[in-house]
C-alpha cells in the first residue's frame, strides 16, 4: 500500500506528490441486486440512462487504462511509481468488477450488455491500440483519468446533483470517485517520465477525449434508451430536458468545469490540486464500518447535502 503524503509536498525530484494515500479496497457490498427501480436516478430515464452508459463504459475503458500503463511498466525502476501502479490497478479492476454486477443489473433488464461492452472494448482495446501510439494512448488514458478524477467535484458539490438517485448506486460512484481521486497521478506520472509526452500531445488527447468520451456515452446511452421502447421524438424531449440537467448553471457538470481547464496550463500535474471535497468526510466514514453504502450516505449528511 503506498505511503501517505501530506499536501502540495514535492518528492526527490521536484515533482509534485500524492495527496492521498492508493488504497485498494475488496469485498465491498453494494447490494447492487436488491429491488433498485430501473430508472433509480429521480425516476427519470436520461439521467438513470446515462449513469447506466457509464457502467457500461468502465470495464473495457479500465481495462485500456491498464493496458496502456502496462506498455510502460518494464521500463520503470522506481519503487514507489511501481507500488502506485500496483495500486492503481488493484483499485481499477475492483472497479471494473463493481460496475460488472451494476450491469448484471441491466443484464435481468433484457439489456444487451455485452454488445456494448464490446462496442467500447473493440474501439478503445483494438482500434486505439492498433492505430496510436503506445505514447499517444497513454496521453488518452491520462485525460480520461482527468475526467473520472473531476467527477468527484460534481458528486459532492453542494448543488447535490445525485439527490434523488438510489442509494446503493449512488454509493457505487462515490466509492469509485474517491479512489479515481486518490490514484489521479499516476498514468500522468508515467505519460511524463516515461512516455515522454508533451504539452502539446498531451492537452491534444484531452480535446480527443472531450470529444469522444462524451460521444461514447451518447451511443451507448442511446442504445440504453431504444432498449427501453422510447421513440425518437420521444427521445429527443427526454434528451432536451436531460442537456439542461446536465448544461445549466448548478447542474451536473458546473462543479466539474473549472478543475476540467486546468489540465490545459503548461506544468500542469493532478496531484497539484489539493482541495478535494467530500474526501476525507467519506474516508472516515468508511473507516469507521467498511461499508460502502454507509460510508456515501454519512458522507452526504457531514457535508450536509
Ligand atoms: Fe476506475
Ligand atoms: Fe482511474
Amino acid at each position: 500500500m503506498s505511503q501517505n503524503h501530506s499536501a502540495n509536498t514535492a518528492n526527490d525530484a521536484g515533482k509534485p506528490a500524492a495527496v492521498h494515500p492508493i488504497v485498494p479496497r475488496m469485498h465491498l457490498q453494494f447490494q447492487l441486486d436488491g429491488d433498485i427501480p430501473k430508472y433509480w436516478m429521480d425516476g427519470d430515464a436520461f439521467k438513470t440512462r446515462f449513469w447506466d452508459a457509464l457502467s457500461i463504459i468502465f470495464p473495457p475503458g479500465e481495462k485500456y487504462f491498464m493496458n496502456c500503463v502496462r506498455e510502460y511498466r518494464d521500463r520503470i525502476s522506481d519503487p514507489k511509481l511501481l507500488q502506485d501502479i500496483k495500486d492503481f490497478n488493484l483499485q481499477e479492476a475492483q472497479h471494473s468488477m463493481v460496475h460488472r454486477q451494476d450491469n448484471d443489473r441491466l443484464r435481468r433488464q433484457g439489456v444487451d450488455v455485452d454488445s456494448l461492452t464490446k462496442y467500447v472494448d473493440q474501439m478503445l482495446n483494438t482500434e486505439y491500440r492498433k492505430n496510436y501510439s503506445a505514447g499517444y494512448n497513454l496521453a488518452i488514458t491520462s485525460a480520461l483519468e482527468h475526467f473520472t478524477s473531476i467527477i468527484a467535484h460534481s458528486l459532492f458539490d453542494k448543488r447535490d446533483v445525485m439527490k434523488g438517485a438510489d442509494p446503493r448506486v449512488r454509493a457505487m460512484y462515490s466509492w469509485h470517485a474517491i479512489e479515481e481521486v486518490e490514484h489521479k497521478g499516476v498514468a500522468y506520472d508515467v505519460m511524463e517520465d516515461y512516455a515522454k509526452v508533451g504539452y502539446f500531445k498531451r492537452v491534444w488527447a484531452l480535446v480527443h477525449s472531450t470529444y469522444m468520451f462524451p460521444r461514447t456515452i451518447f451511443v451507448v446511452q442511446r442504445r440504453l434508451m431504444i432498449h427501453d421502447g422510447f421513440s425518437f421524438t420521444q427521445r429527443m424531449g427526454l434528451m432536451a430536458k436531460g442537456l439542461w440537467w446536465m448544461f445549466k448553471p448548478g447542474g451536473l457538470l458546473q462543479p466539474m468545469l473549472k478543475h476540467y481547464w486546468t489540465y490545459y496550463k503548461p506544468g500542469y500535474h493532478p496531484w497539484q490540486e489539493v482541495d478535494q471535497p467530500g474526501y476525507d468526510q467519506w474516508l472516515a466514514a468508511f473507516n469507521a464500518s467498511g461499508d460502502p453504502v454507509k460510508a456515501s450516505e454519512q458522507t452526504r449528511t457531514a457535508l450536509a447535502l
